[in-house]
């Protein structure tokens, strides 16, 4: 099974992830969990490239991209054959809704380069963590160069109208103390794992 996370930043994705892999690991499921961008040594140090250096949209989206194949060779596909649950903190609606709806790059582009990139891979169940682009901001400290609140708008406007086509998508309201979220997130969970 695959679990993704999407989101905003300052919405919550990285911890609500960590809180998931806690507690399929209590249930006894066999689960990792990967970041994007990283998770494997390419994948950090493109990590921070991105991060630092401005870069224009198009090298932007080839650099997600090659993050994301390191990660889905070297660690995703691998631990899918060994039977494992895999997490997975962003994985492509964040490149649609970030550099497609947010930087202006053709969706059928970022579509295709993300099929290219994953083999065709789809998540089973994706949570969708919701929130107000204004109170995002402000819950991230160390800001980086994609913390801009017109930015954000549009991510977050892409985001909504992904999860509108999209069945696997679930829609979480992230304005709310972590552990309502989070418990939204483990009743969906332990419905599909019956
Ligand atoms: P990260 O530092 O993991 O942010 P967060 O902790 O909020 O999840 O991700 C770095 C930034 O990269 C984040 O602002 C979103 C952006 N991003 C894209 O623009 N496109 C992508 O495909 C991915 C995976 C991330």
């Amino acid at each position: 099974m695959l679990i993704t996370f999407e989101g905003i930043d300052g919405a919550g994705k990285t911890t609500i992830a960590r809180m998931t892999l806690n507690f399929l690991k209590q249930k006894g499921v066999d689960a990792v969990l990967f970041r994007e961008p990283g998770g494997t040594k390419v994948g950090e140090i493109i990590r921070e490239v991105l991060l630092n250096l401005d870069v224009d949209p198009l090298l932007e989206l080839l650099l997600f991209e090659a993050s994301r194949r390191s990660l889905v060779v070297e660690k995703i596909i691998p631990s899918l054959r060994e039977g494992k649950t895999v997490i997975l903190d962003r994985f492509c609606d964040s490149t649609l809704a970030y550099q497609g709806f947010g930087r202006g790059i053709e969706l059928s582009f970022v579509r295709k380069l993300n099929y290219v990139t994953t083999q065709g891979l789809e998540p089973d169940l994706t949570f969708l963590l919701d929130l107000d682009p204004l109170k995002a901001i402000e819950r991230v400290r160390e800001k980086t160069r994609f913390e801009n609140l017109e930015f954000l708008k549009k991510v977050r406007e892409g985001f909504l109208k992904i999860a509108s086509e999209e069945k696997r998508i679930i829609l979480i309201d992230a304005d709310r103390p972590i552990e309502y979220v989070f418990n939204d997130v483990r009743e969906r969970i332990e419905e599909s794992i019956k």
